[in-house]
């Protein structure tokens, strides 16, 4: 008698996923001439992000007041500029049938949510004493926020370069 859980030889294995209709359909359908609103939207979080790590430790170091305000801006506009790239990215994974298949696309989207906590936090911190929250804990936030859109971003990246996530096919 044979075994049922020994496959034959002659059946192929089959990758479900890569068998749904929707696999090759990658291209964005938000944006704009095939240019992804997501890609145009993530460099100002980004380097947000970066600006309001600098402000913190250019406080640090000087004790200037300009700095700690600096800070609270950086780290505001790094969370509404993050919250506009996470409405795209949103869209974009949830509207196209190849993104929304491939899981790495959903572990981009876990690291993107738990960043713009992250840079919620650290915004929403500041707004009781913007001054008083620079040290220690709003440097440290804003030093693991560089972390974490590091992550994210070079995550993102791997999305576009490696799998083709939101790039056209090249067709005019
Ligand atoms: C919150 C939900 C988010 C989702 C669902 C999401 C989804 C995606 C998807 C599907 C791509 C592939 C390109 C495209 O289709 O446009 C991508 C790329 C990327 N994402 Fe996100 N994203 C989110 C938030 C973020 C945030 C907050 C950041 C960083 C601040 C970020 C950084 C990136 C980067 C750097 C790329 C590569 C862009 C390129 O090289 O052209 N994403 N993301």
């Amino acid at each position: 008698m044979t075994d049922p859980m020994v496959q034959k030889p002659e059946e192929p294995l089959v990758d479900p996923i890569a068998e749904h209709p929707g696999y090759d359909s990658t291209e964005t359908l938000v944006g704009i001439w095939g240019h992804p609103f997501h890609a145009m939207s993530v460099a100002f979080p980004v380097a947000l992000t970066f600006c309001a790590f600098g402000a913190d430790m250019l406080y640090w170091l000087s004790g200037e007041l300009f700095w700690a305000r600096a800070g609270v801006w950086a780290a505001g506009t790094a969370f509404l500029f993050g919250l506009t790239a996470g409405v795209t990215g949103t869209a974009e994974l949830l509207l196209v049938p190849g993104i929304r298949i491939r899981a790495p696309a959903w572990t981009h989207f876990v690291l993107a949510v738990l960043l713009l906590s992250l840079l919620g936090a650290n915004w929403g911190y500041r707004l009781q004493g913007y001054e008083s929250a620079v040290l220690p804990y709003g440097l440290l936030l804003s030093a693991f926020n560089v972390l974490i859109v590091m992550i994210t971003g070079w995550h993102g990246g791997k999305l576009v370069f490696d799998y083709r996530l939101g790039t056209s096919k090249g067709k005019l």
